[in-house]
Formats: structure tokens, C-alpha cells, sequence
């Protein structure tokens, strides 16, 4: 699932990054002697700091990170400014991939014209510089698969154009702001971190189209507000969050949801009837928890379901809709006549104790 959306989201940054090269620098710009505005230079003194702080950069990708000519660097493009066409700034950085190892400067603050600022797949540590709060124009942040530490980097929250949060396999630690899904975002991805404290309860605030809360250390359970994001969530990865308890109904209202993972969490009781209203689920996936009882024959026959996997629980039932689903996985199970189930003792002593969803004390 994870995989998949890294391949979806950067379709947004493909479309800024060619926004930003269909706007070459004018060629009477490859040798000025000087900076052709006071945009540039602040550019150039917060890329020098940036340079500085660089302590591996083994394929050499900043190597031509010299002169004035800044909009000539590597991994740094240009553009006409928002308030002004004639002049140029720095509107994006993508040093994806590079695996130079540094961090960020607080001179970086400078880059005040930012759209883009991608440095996923490299070795950047420590935290994030409270001066990046001047990047009032930053609409995408990719900073995944790094070495960020400390707790959540609070100075995102105060960034009026932001739009994407990519912070996925740092690590970061310490609770969620709850103000994250107060925000006007478009996508979240903070998974593989190690974020603590309870589950957000304000996360059905949020309108994003797509959050990946997966791996991560949360507590507690899914609040029935995320029936609140009804009209945006097109996927929802819950994998490995640490969940408890069992599904909200109000799940059932996600009727935009595509992709719901749940997987390898501590869920328990029955799936909610409210799933087979999901009418545009493809992918689902309840995988490694404790839920039992029977399937509703609904959720088999959603109209757009490709893959159902619900191995490893101790589901007791499972209809005939669900028998006949091409893509389907019930192993480990407590099915009678389906192929690799629990034993016979194992699903009588689970059945011993019966679920109370209300004993978990979450407000449903
Ligand atoms: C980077 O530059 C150094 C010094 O000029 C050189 O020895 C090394 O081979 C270069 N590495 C790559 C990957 O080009
Ligand atoms: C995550 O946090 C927990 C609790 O603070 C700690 O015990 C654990 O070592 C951390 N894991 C990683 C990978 O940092
Ligand atoms: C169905 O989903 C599971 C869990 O995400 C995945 O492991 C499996 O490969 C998928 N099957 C198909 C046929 O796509």
C-alpha cells in the first residue's frame, strides 16, 4: 500500500517541477558577475550555509554549488516570482536521491520564495530550524527517508501554503500535534517514525485526500469523527499504528475511501456492517488483529473490491460472496472448511472471552 502511493503522489510534484523548468534563466544570466536581484543573493547565502553543512555529498551533487549564478546549481530551480514576473527566485529544491549527508542550516529561512523543497533519500539529520517559518509560499515538503530526529518539526504548522507533508521513515518521536489535522493539507505521510501519545481524536478534521499513519507507536482507538472526512479520504493506511479496540461505525460514511489498511494492529469484534457502504473501496486490508465474528456478505459484494485480506484474525463466518472473491486472503482464521485455519482449541479459547467494544473506552 505504502508503495503504492509513493508512486502516486509524485504526479503534483512532476507537474510544479515542469512549472518550474518551462521558466529557464534568461541566458544573459550564465555569467552575470553580480546577482541579478536581492532575491538571489539571499539564495546564494542560504545555499552557502546549506553547503557548508554538508558533511558527505559522495556523488558530488552540490559540486557546482559556486558563483552567483544560483539558479544553475544543481537541484535548484528557478522561476518568475509570484509578485513580481521579471524578477527570478528559487521556487524549488530537489535533491532526491543524492544520499548526501548534512542538515538544515537556519540560514535556509532565506529561501522565502520556496514552492518545493524535496530532499527525500538522503542522510539530513537532526531537527528542523524555527526559520524556516518565512517559507510562507512552501506548498510541498518531501524530507521521507532521512535521518530527522527529535519530535514532531512544529515549524510546518505555521506554513500558510502547505499542502503536502511528507516526512515518512525519519526519526521522529514524541506526539502528533493535534493542530496537524486542524491544517488545510492535502496529503499527510508521517509513517515509519516512531510518533507516540494517543491517537489523534481531532484526525476526522482533517480534509486530506490521502494519510499514512503506518509504523508508527500511537495509542488508543480510531475516533468515529473520521466519518467526518467523508467527502476527501481516498486512502487511509492505518498499518502497524498501534490501534486498539474496535472499528467506529462511522467508518462506514468514507464512501470516497479507495484503500483502507488496518493490518497488523491490536483491533478486535466484529467488522462493522457500515463497510459494505464504502461503495468505492478497492483494497482492503484488516490483516494481523484479533477481529471475529462473522463477515457481512456486504462488504464482499462492494462493486469496486479487487482485494479482500482479512488472514490472521478469528473470524468464525465468512459468506459465500466473500468465498468467491478473486483476490482474497482468510488464512489463519477461525472458518469452518476453509484450508489453514487456527486449530479447533485455539479459536474455542478465543471464544471463551467475549468482546465488549465498549470496555476499550473509546467514545463511539
Ligand atoms: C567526486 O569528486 C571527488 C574529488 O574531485 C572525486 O575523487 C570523486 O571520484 C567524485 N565522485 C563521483 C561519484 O563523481
Ligand atoms: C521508539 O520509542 C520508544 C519509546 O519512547 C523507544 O523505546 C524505542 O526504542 C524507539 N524506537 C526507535 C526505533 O527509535
Ligand atoms: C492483496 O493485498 C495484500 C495486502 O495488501 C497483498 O499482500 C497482496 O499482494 C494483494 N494481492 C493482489 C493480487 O494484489
Amino acid at each position: 500500500m505504502i508503495m503504492k502511493i509513493s508512486l502516486n503522489l509524485p504526479l503534483s510534484l512532476l507537474l510544479l517541477s515542469t512549472f518550474l523548468l518551462s521558466f529557464p534563466s534568461p541566458s544573459y544570466q550564465q555569467h552575470p558577475h553580480t546577482f541579478s536581484n536581492p532575491r538571489l543573493k539571499k539564495a546564494y547565502i542560504a545555499l552557502q550555509a546549506w553547503k557548508k553543512s554538508i558533511t558527505d555529498d559522495p556523488n558530488n551533487f552540490t559540486r557546482n554549488w559556486e558563483g552567483y549564478n544560483v539558479c544553475n546549481y544543481n537541484g535548484v530551480f528557478c522561476a518568475p516570482s509570484l509578485d513580481n514576473s521579471y524578477v527570478q527566485t528559487v521556487a524549488g529544491i530537489d535533491l532526491n536521491h543524492a544520499n548526501i549527508a548534512g542538515s538544515l542550516p537556519k540560514k535556509l529561512g532565506l529561501l522565502t520564495d520556496l514552492a518545493l523543497f524535496h530532499i527525500n533519500s538522503n542522510r539530513f539529520c537532526g531537527s528542523f530550524p524555527y526559520t524556516l517559518k518565512n517559507w510562507c509560499l512552501l506548498y510541498e515538503l518531501d524530507v521521507s527517508n532521512n535521518y530527522f530526529n527529535g519530535g514532531f518539526p512544529k515549524v510546518l504548522l505555521s506554513l500558510p501554503s502547505l499542502k503536502f507533508i511528507d516526512i515518512r521513515y525519519n526519526y521522529f518521536n514524541g506526539p502528533i500535534p493535534s493542530k496537524l489535522f486542524d491544517l488545510k493539507l492535502d496529503a499527510i505521510f508521517i509513517n515509519n517514525n516512531n510518533f507516540t501519545s494517543k491517537f489523534p481524536q481531532n484526525i476526522g478534521n482533517s480534509p486530506v485526500s490521502v494519510v499514512v499513519l503506518a509504523n508508527n507507536n500511537f495509542q488508543g482507538c480510531l475516533p468515529n469523527s473520521i466519518s467526518k472526512m467523508s467527502k476527501t479520504l481516498n486512502e487511509f493506511i492505518l498499518e502497524g499504528a498501534g490501534l486498539k479496540g474496535c472499528l467506529p461505525s462511522g467508518i462506514g460514511k468514507l464512501t470516497q475511501l479507495t484503500v483502507l489498511d488496518v493490518s497488523y494492529n491490536e483491533l478486535s469484534g466484529p467488522l462493522p456492517d457500515s463497510i459494505g457502504k464504502m461503495k468505492n473501496l478497492e483494497q482492503l486490508n484488516v490483516a494481523f488483529n484479533s477481529f471475529s465474528g462473522e463477515i457481512p456478505a456486504s462488504i464482499c459484494r462492494l462493486p469496486k473490491l479487487e482485494n479482500f485480506t482479512y488472514s490472521y484474525n478469528f473470524f468464525s463466518h465468512a459468506p459465500y460472496e466473500c468465498l468467491k472473491l478473486k483476490s482474497k486472503d482468510d488464512i489463519f482464521n477461525c472458518i469452518p472448511n476453509r484450508p489453514s485455519q487456527r486449530s479447533h482449541s485455539a479459536c474455542t479459547s478465543f471464544n471463551a472471552y467475549p468482546i465488549s467494544c465498549e470496555s476499550f473506552g473509546c467514545y463511539y
